[in-house]
């Protein structure tokens, strides 16, 4: 029987995942049921937020899911990253176990043989000790529930690559699976702004030739914002309070009384961020002039990119930037599709 194709991107602050029937983003948190304060599934449903609870055998059952953050209170979320070794965290182990039971619940049976495409930072992929340790758990059974029903899903082949490189299989194949020679045959600097790091990634004819990631990303600017907003006010406010004031473009952070401008704080922010990123990218490519493509994702793009652009003017921002590197996934799975068929 055909394999069905799954791509995830785990990233340290949202996961992105994409299938022929479901393609989401949640938070990388997850939460403890016991803390939603509704005790059934239907009352769940009735405040009609997008969350799902999860559970595996024999254990406590937790939500995951789009409006995470808002139906539980935020200092009670669940990190599954911001360790040293992710891999041998347990609660990423659960992540991973009810991403894939989501994707599942949305195929025509309850247990699916699947190929998985996913990726790593790229440093990380050449450490044989943390690639074994993720590819070990990924290949094989996961059995999860979601909302009482119990999935089953099979990773029979797996495929772990470098993240910047979905961002550029979405940018250089083609729907019949064939690789532009721009990446074949160029030279090519991603520059990927994550939550948690910041990816400067040198690919020559589709090989990782050089880079650096570096342990910062929006997560420092959403909190280096919030702790200026508090010092300069005296009232305390929170990276989440800044992100959505940057995701409905007020550049305001509201709390109950007022409303409160971080404009100047978000453009003083933004200048220093993207000196360090220019910085560390001039570390890594010695010689501008080698270069033939310069590209920016991650969900961080939505946020500095243009600015990162106008001050970089070589570089140019992907569509869709938060999901360019999960749908590169999604692309080199099907592509495998294709090339078996052959
Ligand atoms: N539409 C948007 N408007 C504003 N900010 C956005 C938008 N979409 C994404 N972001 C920001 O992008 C960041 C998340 O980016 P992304 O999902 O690429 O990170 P990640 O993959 O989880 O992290 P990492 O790559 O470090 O593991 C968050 O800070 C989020 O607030
Ligand atoms: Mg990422």
């Amino acid at each position: 029987m055909a394999l069905v194709n799954f791509a995830v991107d785990f990233g340290n602050g949202y996961v992105k995942a994409k299938s022929n029937k479901a393609s989401f983003v949640y938070s990388s948190k997850l939460g403890h049921q016991s803390d939603l304060g509704t005790s059934s599934l239907n009352e769940l449903e009735d405040t009609g937020l997008s969350i799902h609870v999860f559970n595996r055998k024999d254990e406590p059952s937790y939500v995951m899911g789009r409006d995470l953050s808002e139906a539980i209170e935020p200092s009670k979320l669940i990190n599954t990253s911001g360790t040293s070794n992710r891999y041998s965290v347990k609660n990423f182990k659960r992540l991973i176990d009810f991403v894939l039971a989501d994707l599942a619940s949305y195929e025509d049976n309850e247990s699916v043989d699947v190929r998985l495409v996913t990726g790593m930072p790229s440093h990380e992929l050449s450490m044989p000790s943390k690639r074994d340790a993720f590819h070990n758990y990924l290949e094989g059974r996961h059995i999860a529930k979601k909302n009482g029903k119990e999935y089953v899903v099979n990773v029979v082949e797996l495929k772990i690559i470098e993240q910047p490189m979905g961002t550029l299989l979405n940018e250089f194949m083609n729907d019949q699976g064939k690789v532009h020679k721009a990446l074949t045959r160029g030279n090519v600097v991603v520059v990927d702004l994550g939550s948690g790091t910041t990816i400067i990634d040198n690919y020559k004819n589709i090989k990782r030739v050089g880079g650096e990631v570096m342990n910062s990303g929006m997560n420092q600017f959403l909190s280096n914002i919030a702790k200026k907003m508090s010092n300069q006010t005296g009232v305390s406010f929170t990276p989440e309070q800044i992100n959505q004031g940057l995701r409905n473009q007020t550049y305001k952070a509201e709390d109950a009384q007022a409303s409160y401008p971080f404009d100047r704080l978000f453009h003083e922010e933004t200048a220093e961020t993207i000196d360090n990123i220019i910085g560390k990218y001039m570390e890594v490519v010695e010689q501008e002039n080698m270069i033939n493509t310069f590209i920016l994702t991650g969900g961080g793009a939505h946020v500095v990119g243009d600015a990162f652009v106008h001050e970089q003017d070589n570089f140019y921002k992907v569509k869709n930037p938060q999901i360019a590197t999960v749908n590169g996934y999604y692309k080199l799975a099907c592509s495998i599709d294709m090339k078996n068929n052959q």
